[in-house]
Formats: structure tokens, sequence, C-alpha cells
């Protein structure tokens, strides 16, 4: 796999997962479970964060201590579905500011229409992790991320619980500056565009609209 494309198979991460894939894990569990497993990917995904210096005194003596440097954070999830991404990483990162970009796949095209954006307004200045549990033909986060670019964002991650090989191909040729966080890549996508086996329409299993 390209070193872009960090694939975080913790065995607790595969685990939950695998509840998730189950079609008989309802909306509540499935909700609890993904928040569980972006807490568990976030913790991965910041582990290169810079830190800094700073000077404390403890109840003993004085230290020198480390904290995470001035990098201001955002989370972008992708509506609906990644919104489902967004609590674990903010019980990690309480004060990481939150935008939302809003696209479904259109049923017949299966290309992504956008809907709704709404960002910090120094999103610029921030590093910025997109959320989306499912990269399927990587149209959606492709575009999102394209989005964010015409902002003027720089530094942007992309945080997917299960992808396809055909989205992990198609969006890392489209932004090869855009690391790739993702807990499965499974075998492929079906003639829906679905992935295969996946875990269904996240969306749906997420708000229990089906
Ligand atoms: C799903 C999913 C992704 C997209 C992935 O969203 O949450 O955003 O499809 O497919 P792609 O990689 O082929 O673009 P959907 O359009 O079903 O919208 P929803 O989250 O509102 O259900
Ligand atoms: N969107 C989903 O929610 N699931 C898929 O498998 C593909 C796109």
């Amino acid at each position: 796999m390209d070193q872009q494309v960090h694939v975080i198979d913790h065995p607790l991460i595969q685990h939950k997962l695998s509840i998730m894939r189950n079609e008989e894990t309802g909306s509540k569990d499935f909700r609890q479970l993904l928040t569980e497993i972006s807490m568990l990917m976030g913790y991965e995904l910041s582990r290169d964060l810079e830190l800094e210096d700073y000077e404390i005194e403890t109840p003993i003596c004085h230290m020198t201590a480390k904290r995470i440097a001035g990098r201001k954070l955002a989370i972008v999830p992708i509506l609906r579905a990644g919104m489902g991404m967004v609590d674990g990483l903010l019980s990690l990162i309480p004060v990481a500011k939150v935008g939302h970009i809003g696209l479904y796949r259109d049923e017949e095209t299966h290309k992504p229409v956008e809907y709704f954006c709404k960002l910090p307004f120094d999103i610029e200045e921030r590093l910025v992790i997109v959320t989306d549990p499912m990269l399927a033909t990587g149209g959606s986060s492709i575009d999102a991320v394209t989005m964010l670019k015409k902002r003027g964002c720089k530094r942007i991650r992309l945080m997917c619980l299960v992808a396809a090989p055909e989205g992990v191909k198609a969006f890392t040729e489209a932004h090869p500056d855009v690391e790739v966080y993702v807990a499965a890549v499974d075998e492929k996508l079906n003639e829906n565009c679905y992935i295969v086996p996946g875990l269904g329409d996240a969306g749906d299993r997420i708000f229990g609209t089906k």
C-alpha cells in the first residue's frame, strides 16, 4: 500500500469494525462503535503532532513540560455519515473547530452533489481532518478536499473507516499530498458502487433511515 495510506488495523479496531459490518447490529451500537473507532484512529492520526516546551510548577518542583504546539485543528465531516466520526475525535481534541461539507451521491450517476458548506473562518490556517466512514469510488472525498483547497487549506488529512481499492487509487491520484487513514481496505466495489464486503449504507445505519 502507498506510503500516503495508513491502514490502522489495531486488534481493537478490527474487532469493533466486524461488529459494525454485521447486518444485525442496530443504529445505537453502530454509532457507539464508530465513535470508539474514531477515537482509536484519532490517536494514531495525531501521533506526529508537534510539541513545544513550557514551564510549570508541579507540587514538588519546577519543570519544563510538553504541550501540543500552536497548530490549530479543524474537523470537517462530509454529511451525513462523516458526522459519526466527529465525537470520537473531539473527545481527544476538544478545542478543535468543526466545519461541515454536505455531499450526497446521485443514485444513478454515483457522482457527488454538493448541497452545504460551512467552515471555520480561519480554516486555511488549520490542520484539517476530513471524516467520512466510506471511501467507495472516492468521488465525495475527492470533491470535499478540492473544496477545502479552493478555500486555501494546505494541511489536510482524510480519515475513513472502510475503503475500496478503487477509491484509494482515485483519491491518492487526485490528492497525492493528503495522507489517508483507514481501518480497512476491502475487496472491491459492486455494480452499485457499494463497498464489498463493506457495511452497507453508512448514513442509513448511523441514523436509522432505512
Ligand atoms: C456515502 C458515504 C460517502 C460516499 C462514499 O454518502 O458516506 O460520503 O457515499 O461514496 P464515494 O466514495 O463513491 O463518493 P451518501 O452519498 O450515501 O450520503 P449520506 O452520508 O448522506 O448517506
Ligand atoms: N456509501 C456507503 O454508505 N456505503 C458504501 O458501501 C458506498 C458508499
